[in-house]
């Protein structure tokens, strides 16, 4: 038995960005060489390892991101998205770990480290990308609600694979390709082009964190759509926001009869006449 907990707390727990992207990296390769094959439950700390910058703000003080102000405009977007990659690696790596005394089977973690070596991918693509303009992941502040929904739903698996991948993951499937747009607009094929290959990546996470959430509401005979949108309710503040992206949601077979009924303002789910 080759316990993988210690070197997921390790990743988790880093505070170094680039080395934390690096043992996410090795820790998905040590699964695929069979290096691993059981996680045994340990305690995960509530909060992962963070670099002294960036500054971590309230939502409403994080300045807005417009790209049409030129260079430091597009540098500020990327660095959001950084923000958020870098969240989402530690996401991956907390749900692969924390969630071990539920007796999963170890494809769990096999598909979760999947995800957070992808994510260890994007936000190297933005910190390489914001290095080349200049910048670097760290110069400016950052949003401090992204962890918020992990700490509500730290206790209950089926909250959790409700909201990070099906809520928070599936929003990247929405607005994502008008910020391709966006960037191809002001003429920056280079961020255009890993934001393209971050969205192809997103929909094989939310396809993971539906097979997930139904095989967790069948071992507890639960009904999938129902108990969705109660975890939703119980653990989202705010609406679901509409437009949604229909065809990539599709693609991870994440259906409208989920999420549909929860979006502010339902007619705007309806085809137009
Ligand atoms: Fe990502
Ligand atoms: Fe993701």
């Amino acid at each position: 038995m080759s316990d993988i907990c210690p070197d997921l707390l390790n990743a988790f727990n880093c505070p170094d960005t680039k080395k934390k992207a690096e043992l996410t990296r090795a820790l998905f390769k040590g699964v695929n060489d069979g290096q691993y094959n059981c996680v045994l439950p340990c305690f995960f700390p509530d909060r992962p390892g963070r670099p002294n910058k960036p500054e971590l703000l309230a939502p409403k003080h994080v300045p807005r991101r417009r790209i049409s102000t030129g260079r430091t405009g597009r540098v500020a977007l990327l660095h959001a998205i950084a923000h958020i990659e870098l969240n989402a690696i530690d996401l991956a790596l907390d749900m692969a770990g924390r969630y071990a005394a539920y007796g999963l089977p170890f494809d769990f973690v096999r598909d979760w480290l999947f995800v957070a070596n992808d994510e260890a991918k994007h936000f190297m693509l933005l910190s390489d990308r914001l290095e080349s303009l200049d910048s670097f992941y760290g110069a400016l502040p950052a949003h401090d609600g992204l962890w918020e929904a992990a700490l509500a739903t730290r206790e209950d698996l089926a909250g959790r694979l409700a909201i990070a991948p099906l809520v928070l993951e599936a929003r990247g499937l929405d607005v994502t390709p008008q910020l391709i747009d966006k960037v191809k607009s002001v003429g920056d094929e280079a961020s255009a082009e890993l934001l393209q290959i971050i969205m192809e990546d997103e929909v094989s996470h939310v396809a993971t964190g539906k097979r997930w959430f139904d095989f967790v509401c069948g071992c507890e005979r639960r009904d999938p759509i129902s108990s969705w949108q109660g975890l939703v309710r119980q653990y989202f503040k705010g609406d679901l926001k509409p437009p949604f992206n229909i065809e990539a949601r599709k693609a991870a077979r994440f259906s409208a009869a989920f999420y549909g009924p929860l979006a502010a303002g339902r007619s705007s789910l309806q085809p137009p006449s």
